[in-house]
């Protein structure tokens, strides 16, 4: 039996009965771009995050690229995100006229590294006072950055923050006095509703949120060709709006998405027990942060080998990402050169995504942990300095490129 790396289908039969309702009400309606049901979805989807506005958009990608425009993004300017990402950070940076520069990772978190951006903007500082005014902090795997520190340096450095949160839908952290969502806090939080996603619809989707009523109206109006009003257009915007079956799907499953993200919780518990003495580098979850577990990454310098185990025994796994932005070829003007990222590229050799999803029962992921330890047990640890490059990408099943 074929252990998936996720599991649409046991989503879909869960909300079945009330999407069927809510498709005989759109197509009675007949209104399938916008309306009742978008903004009823909006609305939940902000009070389930505790902000005022959710603004839905085309895809994340879309709600990244609207975000910076709204935040006053424009050609010539920087933008700071990690390496470790997918492209869609760094395209939606490029969409907005802007020029993304790279800061390194954590190797604990895979995040933003904190210390590494606070060197960057120290050294950027003391050449030149005009240096980025906008982040991209991303919650990478449903882990969220170390916000605190992050807005600590934002603050000091009078940068704005846009989340890409786009892994990271009901992931939390602790900001000193109350837990909230991750996506909750910079100026801006993005999300994407791309099918697999914690929170995914029947197709593309995504939405931007956030408490400032300004941002927020420009959002709006640059989602749908800058309207005013039916016939009046302010600006030159967008087509980048949600569609009616979208939103139902995705408010049958917003109902959802606290038991399906205890039940990854409670996965990544157990993968964490069952491989706990095993030669890996296992998730970290940093106190005041929760993940929301979009993403089980392991990481070994047996990589490739723990892969082709899996694969022999029917178990889906992905890579995330096995080429960092700075390697990639859209991203070759940036003039980034191989070591300029130790760490992303560290990670980008010896990431593995195990399988993750709410459906896994407790017998697959015990399945898969004895699968991960035999591979293991078959080929000792060498250090990461002898481990072979990466297999190419084209390698990966097509579902888990993002
Ligand atoms: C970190 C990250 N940013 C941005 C995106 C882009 O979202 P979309 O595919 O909805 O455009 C994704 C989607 O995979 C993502 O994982």
């Amino acid at each position: 039996m074929r252990i998936k790396f996720a599991d649409l289908a046991s989503q879909n039969a869960e909300i079945r009965e009330r999407v069927d309702r809510e498709l005989v009400g759109i197509h009675l309606n007949a209104a399938y771009v916008g309306g009742p049901q978008v903004q009823a979805f909006e609305q939940e989807f902000a009070a389930f995050l505790g902000v005022r506005h959710a603004v839905s958009v085309g895809s994340g990608t879309d709600a990244l690229r609207l975000a910076l425009l709204a935040a006053g993004v424009g050609p010539g300017a920087e933008v700071i995100t990690t390496p470790m990402t997918f492209i869609a950070t760094a395209a939606a940076i490029r969409q907005a006229g802007a020029r993304p520069t790279l800061v390194d990772i954590d190797p604990d978190t895979c995040n933003l590294s904190p210390r590494a951006l606070r060197r960057h903007l120290e050294e950027r500082h003391r050449r030149s006072p005009h240096g980025p005014r906008v982040i991209v902090p991303v919650h990478l795997y449903g882990l969220p950055v170390a916000m605190r520190e992050i807005q600590e340096i934002a603050v000091e450095f009078g940068l704005r923050i846009v989340e890409d949160a786009c892994q990271a839908h009901g992931a939390s952290f602790h900001d000193g006095r109350r837990w909230r969502c991750a996506g909750t806090l910079g100026a801006a939080g993005c999300f994407s509703f791309y099918p697999g996603k914690n929170l995914g619809g029947w197709g593309d989707g995504g939405a931007v949120v956030t408490d400032n009523d300004e941002l927020a109206e420009r959002v709006n109006l640059l989602r749908d060709h800058g309207r005013i009003s039916h016939y009046a257009h302010q600006d030159y915007g967008y087509n980048s709006r949600l569609d009616a079956i979208q939103a139902a799907v995705l408010r049958a499953k917003l109902e959802r998405l606290p038991g399906w993200n205890r039940r990854r919780r409670e996965i990544a518990e157990s993968y964490c027990e069952l491989l706990g003495a095993a030669d890996l580098e296992l998730p970290a979850e940093p106190e005041g942060l929760s993940s929301a577990y979009h993403l089980f990454a392991i990481r070994s310098p047996q990589r490739d080998a723990i892969r082709q185990a899996l694969l022999s025994k029917n178990i889906e796994c992905g890579i995330h990402y096995p080429v960092p932005l700075h390697l990639q070829p859209a991203c070759r003007d940036l003039g980034y050169q191989r070591g300029d990222f130790p760490v992303s590229e560290r990670v980008a050799d010896t990431e593995l995504s195990l399988p993750m999803h709410p459906h896994l029962t407790d017998a697959e992921v015990r399945q898969v942990a004895e699968v991960v330890i035999e591979a293991l047990e078959q080929r000792p640890t060498i250090f990461a300095g002898e481990h072979g490059r990466s297999p190419a990408i084209s390698t990966l099943p097509p579902e888990h490129g993002e």
